[in-house]
């Protein structure tokens, strides 16, 4: 399980990917009850009345609100999970730097399924999995993931990580800058979710090669009436490029701290970019000129991490046979 702060994805071991769905929950707020979770639940956001209230129950890849997130994985679950059965035990990822607190509510949102056990992995590790890297030999291998809330850069050998970082700065972060953007220049009020659509469809990090426009619809912060305006790329790439460069200095300071005889390694194989933020245009780009490392966008990134989480449920059995000698080189890091 992939539980993150912008979307939840679900594999199942045999079967693949069986869920993709938006990390949102719908709930009646006198009646305090759940009414949608998921996608649906998106298609909700900045449009409930007073009486229902949507959110994101994670924020910058961690549980902010527990019972939420509870449900909300709960009711996911039971869409994908006919038979209990089928799911005994799970693997589910985690970005760096994340207490012991903040573990614990990713254990219990999970458990509360009904799940026999849980295991937690770093999302870099099974990032680098799900791009096809081999991790487990002494080479080092570097990989960022970028999603909504965070962003993490690793180093990775022999299994395990070498360095490994984390921001709480990603997709959100550029699509909130983009909401104070229109407001202030145009006097238009948006919500978010137009935002988020604005950056994925004609958000860059390069100059591009043609200028697209976007139509913003929102309220005029004056009148209040509906109004629209058009917005180009390359105003948008200025709007966003602060949030990337924070991204590009995390990346920097992982290289920084890489033992010299890997960052050989890194040298000639490259990074490797994961999570569904690095699809935003010349980000790739932007990471190799920064750098002067070669940076390879791995194939359907946003999938990177359940298809590591599913690769990473072969080493469930050694974990519980507690084979010892084996143990040192099992990516899983703690069975709850
Ligand atoms: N084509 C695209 N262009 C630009 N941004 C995109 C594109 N597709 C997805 N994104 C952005 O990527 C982010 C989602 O990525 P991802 O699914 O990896 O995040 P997440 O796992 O939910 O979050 P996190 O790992 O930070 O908890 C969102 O901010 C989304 O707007
Ligand atoms: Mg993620």
């Amino acid at each position: 399980m992939d539980l993150g702060s912008s979307r939840t994805r679900v594999y199942i071991d045999k079967k693949g990917k069986v869920l993709d769905e938006a990390s949102v929950a719908a709930y009646n707020v006198s009646e305090n009850r759940i009414i949608a979770v998921g996608d649906e639940a998106y298609a909700m956001l900045g449009k409930t009345p007073d009486s229902i209230q949507a959110e994101y129950p994670l924020s910058g890849g961690v549980i902010a609100q527990s019972l939420l997130a509870e449900d909300m994985v709960n009711i996911l679950l039971k869409h994908v999970c006919t038979s209990k059965i089928v799911m005994p035990r799970v693997v589910a990822s985690i970005p760096g730097d994340i207490t012991e607190v903040e573990k614990r509510a990713v254990v219990n949102a999970i458990s509360s399924f009904g799940v026999r056990r849980v295991f937690l992995i770093e999302n870099t590790k099974v990032a680098a999995m799900g791009a096809g890297a081999d991790i487990m030999g002494p080479h080092g291998t570097m990989v960022a993931n970028l999603g909504a809330g965070t962003s993490n850069a690793a180093v990775l050998s022999l299994g395990g990580l070498s360095v490994n970082k984390c921001i709480k700065i990603g997709g959100n972060n550029m699509d909130e800058d983009i909401v104070k953007y229109i407001r202030k220049k145009y006097a238009l009020v948006i919500g978010n979710p137009m935002a988020e659509k604005c950056k994925k469809s004609i958000g860059c990090l390069i100059k591009p090669e043609e200028e697209k426009t976007f139509r913003v619809k929102g309220r005029d912060a004056i009148s209040g009436l509906p109004r629209y305006v058009d917005v180009t790329s390359s105003e948008i790439m200025n709007v966003i490029m602060e949030t990337a460069s924070q991204i590009v200095t995390l990346i920097k300071d992982v290289l920084e701290e890489t033992p010299p005889e890997l960052v050989g390694d890194i040298y000639s194989d490259g990074i490797i970019l994961t999570g569904g933020l690095s699809k935003i245009d010349g980000f790739a780009q932007l990471i190799a000129d920064s750098t002067e490392i070669k940076v390879t966008l791995a194939e359907n990134p946003e999938d990177c991490v359940i298809n590591g989480c599913g690769q990473a449920i072969s080493y469930i059995t050694e974990v519980e046979k507690n084979a010892r000698s084996n143990m040192d080189i099992n990516p899983l890091m703690a069975a709850y």
